[in-house]
């Protein structure tokens, strides 16, 4: 899940190197690394921590070599120091790897016994030593690459630079993305089109088994048997601009205030406000001839999703099976090849989403992707793309991505409705109605609750642990609530289904544990309120997030309770989204967490 670039160029690359990685930090960020070729041989520079630090190394010790590679890490192989950092070197090779060799033992035990050392803890530097192996018997260059791929099992983007040639890069694609960008007498290479985006916006995408031979002036792409393949050169949409915070303290914030206006763009893709109707979609299945629909993703989007199953199910009648990504993938579920299958996906680089949806392309289904990234490989593989209008997310925490997903499912769950019968013209009206007030609500949320929560997060930081609870639609919003909560605040955090508590999870409950309930006043509240007084009666400290109506009926005494407008029942997941990203927020700026980068995580997880 880190980043790689590689420039063939006839001018100083390193600073474009740079300029490339930071467009790809989101993939990881605990080190990164340049190496280029200078005066003939090989010369690299590496930190530990973000960008900024290797920025400053090479301000100390600048490189000027016209070819070169790069990496930012998220570290799966050894510790993240500067030792363990790419690029790494085996006599006149140097390598950047995104992904996991799952043979690296085998192999490093047999380097070991022909006497190569280690220097790092790393998978990636036995693929330097191989081919550094194979130069030594023999093997071109190119021979060498092609040999040593051949050994390598699991997932990897590779791109490899060798000491005296100054006119080569190979690249290699076996899961993870890799683009390769055209340009004017100098070539690229980067793990996708946005990190290229300032220097070309001629791609061509590897596919997997893949490998490249970049050179100034030409780009050759084989297969693993060494067959010249033609790949379709593209042009791709990224932005030359790196998006700033604006006047934000951090683009978590930004991206919290901005959902709005991203709704209401994703909104209006898919549903048609002047005549309050969904608009009819060109999809490759029909909603009125399926009989369920499987959904997977993994983390804050597959809670999208489950949010999505209660929609399809209560509007449109139509079943729906999810699974976060990585259980999906293994569990080999009998699926129907008459069905369809949706997977969402910010990114649409996530390892387990793909390998999901390469399941039931192999069990015969339409795919669909609901992805915010639409050059990504998800929305390549996908029979349809199902955009999110949400603009590029930097927040490694995921804010307005996911209300753009919940706009998304929202209104394929009212076209489905439609498609299937289940709901009148009216019904649809109502709907459609209800959903075009989404930005409207959440942006009085924003304006009305900031200092309110900015408060209750002042003494949420004072605390351990914290459990969430929900019903309904706000079930998933409390896992939402935990989740969020935990990755940037680094508060223990856990989310049930109300209901649950007094399965187990009450025996947690004394005056150390806040209880976050989100409870608008549905068709279930008063359940809601037993559980909060099953919580209350143990001395547990509730802070009760709900609407006008709520507030006024509810008979439980809170610790604080958050009233947000009343609103229709459809649009609550969407706009109480809202509240509790800003909880998280909040809570990790007093606890003086990196709220847009946060320990150990990072935007992109292409390995499983
Ligand atoms: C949490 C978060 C992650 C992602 C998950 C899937 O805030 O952002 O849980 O939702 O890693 O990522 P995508 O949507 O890119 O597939």
């Amino acid at each position: 899940m880190c980043g790689i670039v590689g420039i063939v160029s006839h001018s100083p690359v390193a600073p474009l190197i740079v300029d490339a990685l930071k467009r790809l930090e989101y993939r990881g960020y605990d080190s990164a690394g340049v190496a280029t070729i200078e005066h003939g041989a090989l010369a690299r520079r590496r930190a530990e921590g973000k960008l900024v630090n290797l920025e400053n190394r090479l301000k100390a010790e600048p490189l000027d070599g016209t070819i070169g590679i790069g990496h930012t890490r998220w570290a799966t192989h050894g510790v993240p120091n500067e030792t363990n950092a790419h690029p790494h070197f085996s006599d006149g090779v140097a390598i950047v790897h995104n992904g996991i060799i799952e043979n690296f033992a085998e192999l490093r035990t047999e380097l070991e016994r022909d006497g190569y050392t280690f220097s790092s803890q790393t998978d990636t530097e036995v693929v330097a030593h191989l081919i550094s192996r194979e130069l030594k018997s023999g093997a071109t260059p190119v021979e060498a690459a092609h040999n040593t791929l051949k050994r390598l099992q699991g997932a990897f983007a590779l791109a490899i630079m060798f000491k005296g040639d100054e006119d080569m890069i190979v690249g290699a694609r076996n899961g993870p993305p890799l683009a390769v960008g055209h340009g004017e007498g100098e070539m690229f290479l980067g793990s996708d089109a946005i990190a290229l985006a300032p220097f070309t916006n001629s791609i061509t995408y590897l596919e997997d088994g893949d490998w490249a031979v970049v050179r100034h002036n030409n780009i050759a792409i084989f297969d693993m048997d060494g067959n010249k393949v033609e790949r379709k050169r593209q042009k791709s949409i990224g932005t030359a601009y790196l998006v700033d915070k604006g006047n934000h303290r951090h683009f978590m914030e930004k991206e919290i205030h901005e959902q709005p206006e991203v709704i209401s763009h994703t909104l209006a893709h898919y549903l048609d406000f002047t005549k309050s109707a969904a608009k009819p979609l060109d999809l490759p299945f029909d909603f009125a001839r399926i009989e369920r629909l499987a959904i997977s993703a993994c983390g804050t989007a597959y809670l999208a999703g489950l949010i999505g199953k209660y929609w399809f199910e209560r509007y449109a009648r139509l079943p729906v099976d999810i699974d976060i990504a990585s259980e999906f993938r293994y569990r080999e579920m009998p699926l129907s090849a008459n069905d369809a299958a949706l997977f969402i996906s910010q990114s649409g680089e996530t390892a387990d989403t793909l390998a999901s949806l390469r399941y039931c392309r192999s069990q015969g289904m339409t795919i669909g992707a609901v992805v915010n990234t639409r050059e990504s490989t998800i929305a390549r593989e996908a029979d349809v793309t199902l955009p999110l209008l949400a603009g590029p997310e930097i927040g490694v925490a995921s804010t307005k991505a996911f209300t753009c997903q919940l706009s998304v499912m929202a209104s394929l769950a009212v076209r489905a409705a439609v498609a299937r019968g289940t709901v009148s013209a009216e019904e649809e009206k109502a709907l459609v109605r209800a959903l075009s007030e989404t930005p409207r609500y959440a942006n009085q949320v924003l304006k009305t609750l900031d200092g309110q929560i900015e408060t209750l997060a002042r003494d949420l930081a004072h605390y351990r642990h914290v459990l969430y609870l929900g019903r309904d639609t706000s079930y998933p919003l409390a896992l939402e609530g935990a989740l969020k909560l935990k990755e940037i605040s680094y508060i223990h955090a856990e989310g049930y289904a109300a209901g649950e508590l007094k399965h187990g999870p009450i025996a947690l409950i004394d005056e150390n544990m806040p209880v976050i309930v989100i409870a608008p006043h549905d068709r279930i509240f008063e359940k809601t309120v037993s559980n909060m007084q099953e919580v209350a009666a143990r001395g547990g400290k509730i802070i009760l997030i709900t609407d006008a109506k709520g507030a006024a009926q509810s008979t439980v005494k809170t610790m604080r309770t958050i009233v947000l407008p009343d609103m229709p029942e459809i649009i609550t997941p969407i706009v109480y989204a809202l509240p509790i990203q800003m909880l998280a927020y909040f809570t990790a700026v007093f606890m003086g967490t990196d709220v847009d980068q946060p320990r150990n995580l990072a935007k992109s997880v292409t390995v499983e």
